[in-house]
């Protein structure tokens, strides 16, 4: 496993939420100081620019933009104004691509509630090519049909175990958007089906653990979110929290080899349940493709499966609380 040309740029300020609350939500004077970094902590969004390898990527495509967001988990007013700010952000990017890879809204209720807000707010970006989504485990939760018919009146094409090829400066490229796995719905060989070992592509798979199950159709790259970058992160540790995957917590965030090609996980934009972040603020991914030079790649098999009872309890937790979200 390597970990190569991540880079974390400090947002500027037209990144960072300065939204006024209202006086009378305000906490006592004593615990201000301590409510502004929490705030700051769930609210600032980092643009993390990487250079992003791609496998079988044509070298007229080495440079093209690409940007993604993932887990909005709509919750709150707030969460649609951390939305619209993003969108604003990927807007000044020009980018030639917009990724989106699920778990819009956490549950039925507030999903009904924010559908509006977010169509309008997705049908402000304007990549010069398109916007293309996946369905997270939560969007399954909440109602995929309401929200996939959201993303395309927003101009978004969504792709649930399907591929569309485009042509970006006359080069042919594939992008393959996986379903969910949690929800039982992932199918990588249809979402690959009619595709050749030549195409490059450029894989959305809302859990990073789609890999374990992708890897033999030899991915260009794959784009995932799901696991909020691990929510709490110490330097040079990262996350406390014990591995969700199965694929390994080494995969909660940043860029990851995984056997012959590259997994990015984004931190996502909101928060789920418990509105903490801590060291792992919500994050724009802005890609720069480009080709991986597989003849320089020294042979590296994919780590073992990390096996944990806590993951086990972790999706049954998780489950329990969009099901009290449902009701
Ligand atoms: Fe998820």
């Amino acid at each position: 496993m390597a970990t190569a040309g991540l880079k974390v740029v400090e947002a500027p300020p037209e990144h960072r939420s300065r939204r006024k609350r209202p006086r009378h939500n305000r906490p006592p004077i004593p615990l201000r100081p301590l409510h502004r970094i929490w705030r700051r902590t769930i609210d600032e969004i980092d643009m993390v620019r990487v250079d992003l390898p791609v496998r079988r990527l044509q070298p007229r495509l080495s440079g093209i933009v690409a940007c993604q967001i993932s887990d909005f988990h709509l919750d709150r007013d707030e969460d649609v104004l951390r939305l619209e700010q993003a969108v604003r952000s990927i807007n000044r990017q020009r980018p030639e691509f917009v990724f989106l890879t699920g778990d819009y809204f956490s549950g039925p209720a507030t999903m009904r509630y924010y559908l509006d807000p977010f169509r309008r707010a997705l049908a402000e970006l304007n990549p010069a090519v398109g916007v293309f989504a996946i369905p997270g485990n939560h969007d399954h939760w909440s109602s995929i049909s309401l929200i996939a018919e959201a993303l395309r009146a927003a101009g978004a094409r969504i792709l649930a175990n399907e591929h569309q090829t485009v042509r970006v400066r006359g080069e042919r490229l594939a992008i393959v958007g996986i379903d969910d796995l949690w929800s039982r719905r992932a199918e990588p060989a249809r979402a690959f089906h009619g595709l050749t070992s030549e195409d490059c592509t450029i894989v959305l798979a809302h859990n990073p653990d789609t890999a374990l199950y992708t890897r033999h159709l030899a991915p260009g790259v794959m784009l995932c979110g799901h696991t909020h970058g691990g929510v709490v992160r110490i330097p040079f540790y990262g996350s406390v929290i014990n591995s969700i995957l199965r694929i390994g917590k080494q995969y909660y965030a940043g860029l990851n080899r995984y056997g012959e090609f590259y997994i990015y996980t984004n931190r996502g934009l909101g928060t789920f349940w418990l509105r903490i972040r801590i060291n792992c603020r919500p994050e724009i991914s802005r890609f720069r493709l480009n080709p991986l030079a597989e003849d320089q790649l020294p042979h590296e098999p994919p780590p073992p499966r990390e096996y944990r009872r806590h993951r086990r309890r972790s999706h049954i937790l998780m489950e329990r609380v969009s099901r009290r979200g449902r009701a």
